[in-house]
């Protein structure tokens, strides 16, 4: 070990201290070993970092810092430069700031457009949000402050996501849930992972020697170390031999101790925590050095110029009509909604940032070379309705050539903690827009919303922009767009359906008992809509703008693909070229097509450049459970390529040599029909088990209630109490919905398990504590009274004698 000096002097007391945290968002130090403490921050789309109270849900205020679009938008942009461009700034924001772990990029893959984290998470397709979560890696990386991958892994729901088992089968997990984890760790480098909340199959994410060992270091090569996502710890000794090396955020000295009595008992060798402490102390050691070069400043006027590129390269132009934009010099708009006067550019939760600034386009719009005729809110907040401000809005609409309406999601519809439970927009959003339509047929629509939403009334509009969240300089990112001082250049990173009930994981999200069944297997996102023939409103990968390209001449070799693009329009503009392979006919069932490769390209007016797309070993794999690699299906696979998803002109077949004989699923091909014709709308239970290879573990929730189980499961508790304090929290619950701001904390404590507790009270509650109140629940109250009153006194001491201990060892040596 490179640090074995060092291990050597540690005590096993000091050694296990070590692998928890001192604070919300610090390691602990040990002065007498030269051991410093270094500072982990939020987030994804600008830093988090609190300098006062410290908090996992951005409940306190933290430091101003640049507020980029969020990575769902910045995926729209399809450009891995931009995305090393914005690492680097969040890395010398970081740098700037005194944080030496930057938690991000989150990179969880979409799996439902309910995620209420969608918005932090960048695409329905693994191979999309890989390789811009490398991007970021490097960028950050690059600025000597280290990136962190969360949330690993199969993190796909907020309801009780601590208290979640996903039961998902091996081919999927490998082929969509860490694909993207994947290529952030071999192309990016990243240097840190996040183990997510949530048990995969039956164990949680920070205890799983599949993923953590065995996948993230033996397979990738991963030689960073891994993080608990805040609170995620279950059992620490279990989560050390997994390869789980700190958790956070401050544990106590709980933790510790439950560490050094399963190396004193045998539960975990001495070698694994060794380990451990060897991938943390280099980290540690590393990223303080690096910190040395810090000038503690960051130029916020730049890095908001740097926020603006990037949402004017992410923001998607879905529909045109009649050419009704770019808006010609003097037109006279209207400008209406609430979103226009205060942005909704970013998400809630531990992303939150507090921007150095925030622009409007009510603020911005003056000095564009238009005539603006008048501006007014137009709908409220809140979604309730109002008579007055439609009527204003409507007559101001009749008086404008032109009427931009800006709308979408409010802030209490998607945040971390929660997942949405339809995908429609604010009522009274669309009553006024049902109003704006009948005076006026030219309505130009801006979108700010976090994920993808019904447009049952995008008829409405000649144009559409979706923006998702933009960040802080969005609003004069979008009135360049609007004006054509720039041209349009995103595209849908995920596929807008025609209605919820469309989508793949309509029947099994989000999974309301112990466990989540991931039915719909390898089908998310267009894998699902392109192979069960599924209409949709928009496909994946499509985006509109102000020129035309023409693709022609594919020429497919081994090495991959290249093909002539031109720009047959009159503008200066770029076009998102993208690469789908198939296998028709395939032995081993496959969705119709995936992207297996992309590129932005740049063209003036009736430029051409021939563009190459290199393969690489992911364009052909699938990976087999039989031989427990991946492998490649002999055959004639199709290449294509084009524009988006639905829209691919160039095509060319190209046979392929097989990797094994060995092939999966043979002889249950009845059995798995669903899966080959991509039918998954209601999978059967035979299918379901085939595909998992066992049968399906009941998730029922009933009986006792354990450390594991969230407080909302407290309903069917055995004590009455315990039913009361549920009631109580229910009726809290419902009041922060009808609020409109999510109140976190509610939601928090609502989805939290009992164990959390002892794991997010900074050692003031300890397991046996958490335990005691578990007791209490199922009825036992004087039995559970007796745990936590003896507990807290014992808790106490030993901490005492610990502290005690560590302070002895920092004099003695
Ligand atoms: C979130 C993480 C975040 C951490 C620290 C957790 O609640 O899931 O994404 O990094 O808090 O704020």
């Amino acid at each position: 070990m490179k640090h074995q000096d060092i291990i050597d002097k540690m005590t096993l007391e000091e050694k296990a201290a070590f692998l928890s945290g001192d604070s919300e968002w610090t390691t602990r130090a040990f002065p007498r070993l030269g051991i410093p403490s270094i500072f982990l921050s939020d987030g994804p789309h600008g830093l988090r970092k609190q300098a006062g109270t410290g908090d996992h849900l951005g409940l306190n205020a933290s430091l101003p810092a640049t507020c980029f679009p969020t990575a769902a938008t910045i995926a729209n942009s399809w450009d891995q430069d931009l995305g090393e461009k914005l690492g680097e700034t969040l890395g010398e924001e970081a740098m700037a700031q005194g944080v030496h772990v930057l938690l991000g990029p989150g990179l969880n893959n979409k799996r439902s457009p309910l995620c209420g984290r969608n918005f932090e998470y960048f695409s329905e397709d693994p191979y999309l949000s890989g390789k811009m979560a490398a991007a970021y890696v490097r960028g950050i990386q690059k600025k000597g402050v280290y990136a962190c991958a969360k949330h690993f892994a199969v993190n796909s729901q907020e309801i009780r996501r601590m208290a979640m088992d996903a039961v998902v089968d091996e081919r999927t997990l490998r082929e969509i849930y860490l694909t993207g984890f994947e290529i952030a760790v071999k192309e990016g480098g990243v240097k840190t992972v996040m183990s997510a909340y949530n048990e995969v199959n039956g164990t949680y994410a920070n205890e799983n020697k599949h993923l953590l060992q065995e996948i993230l270091r033996d397979e990738w090569g991963f030689d960073g170390f891994v993080v608990t996502d805040w609170g995620a710890s279950n059992d620490h000794a279990l989560g050390v031999a997994a390869g789980s090396t700190l958790e956070m955020p401050a544990p106590g000295l709980g933790s510790a101790r439950e560490l050094i009595a399963a190396v004193k008992s045998g539960k975990i060798k001495e070698e694994d925590v060794d380990t451990r402490v060897e991938e943390l102390l280099d980290a540690v050691l590393t990223l303080t050095e690096n910190a040395k070069a810090s000038t503690g400043y960051f130029d916020a006027e730049i890095h908001h110029a740097v926020a603006k590129r990037a949402a004017v390269e992410s923001a998607v132009l879905l529909k045109n009509e009649g050419a009704i934009l770019p808006l010609k010099p003097g037109t006279r708009v209207a400008l209406i909604g609430d979103f226009a006067f205060e942005p909704r550019y970013q998400g809630a939760g531990s992303s939150l940032v507090n921007p150095t600034k925030v622009e409007s386009m009510s603020e911005l719009i003056g000095a564009c070379d238009l005539q603006v005729v008048g501006r007014c809110r137009g709908y409220l907040r809140n979604g309730k309705e109002d008579a007055a401000m439609i009527k204003e809005a409507a007559d101001l609409a009749a008086k404008a050539e032109v009427v931009l309406y800006c709308f979408g999601l409010n802030e209490d519809s998607e945040s971390e903690g929660l997942d949405r439970t339809h995908m429609r927009i604010p009522q009274n959003q669309i009553d006024l827009l049902q109003e704006l339509g009948q005076v006026t047929s030219n309505l130009v629509g801006i979108i700010s919303a976090g994920s993808a939403i019904e447009m049952p009334w995008h008829h409405f509009f000649k144009a559409l922009f979706h923006c998702y969240l933009n960040g802080q300089a969005g609003a004069g990112a979008i009135l360049d767009l609007l004006t054509g001082k720039e041209n349009p250049s995103g595209k849908l990173s995920e596929t807008i359906p025609r209605r919820h009930e469309d989508t793949p994981a309509w029947r099994y999200y989000p999974g309301r008992e112990r466990t989540s069944e991931y039915r719909e297997g390898l089908y998310v996102g267009y894998r699902y809509y392109d192979t069960a023939g599924v209409p949709v409103l928009y496909p994946f990968g499509f985006g509109l703008s102000y020129t035309r390209f023409a693709y022609s001449d594919l020429t497919v070799t081994k090495e991959g693909v290249s093909f002539t693009l031109k720009n047959t329009g009159d503008r200066e503009g770029a076009e998102v070229a993208q690469l789908y392979v198939s296998l028709p006919g395939a032995k081993v069932f496959r969705p119709e097509k995936e992207l297996k490769g992309f590129i932005k390209v740049h063209l003036r007016p009736g430029e051409e450049k021939r563009v190459e797309i290199p393969f690489d070993d992911k364009t052909f794999r699938y990976f087999n459970v039989k031989t427990g690699r991946f492998e490649i299906e002999e055959g004639e696979y199709l290449i294509r390529v084009g524009g988006s998803s639905a829209d691919l002109p160039l095509t060319q077949k190209f046979g392929k040599e097989g990797t094994t004989d060995i092939l999966p699923y043979e002889g249950c091909q009845k059995e798995l029909a669903v899966y080959y014709t991509g039918q998954i709308a209601a999978v059967p239970d035979e299918s379901f088990e085939k595909l998992l290879g066992h049968p399906i573990p009941d998730g029922k929730w009933s009986g006792r209630l354990g450390m594991n189980d969230a407080f909302c499961q407290m309903y069917y508790a055995k004590s009455a109490l315990a039913r009361l304090l549920y009631r109580k929290l229910k009726k809290m619950w419902d009041k922060a919905g009808e609020k409109g701001i999510p109140d976190l904390t509610i939601l928090f404590i609502f989805n939290m398990p009992f164990r959390g507790l002892a794991k997010l009270t900074g050692g003031a509650v300890s397991m046996e504590m958490a335990e005691g109140f578990v007791k209490m629940v199922n009825g036992h109250f004087f039995t559970g009274a007796g745990k936590v009153i003896g507990g807290f006194f014992r808790n106490r001491r030993k901490n005492r004698q610990y502290e005690k201990l560590l302070a002895r060892e920092a004099k003695t040596r």
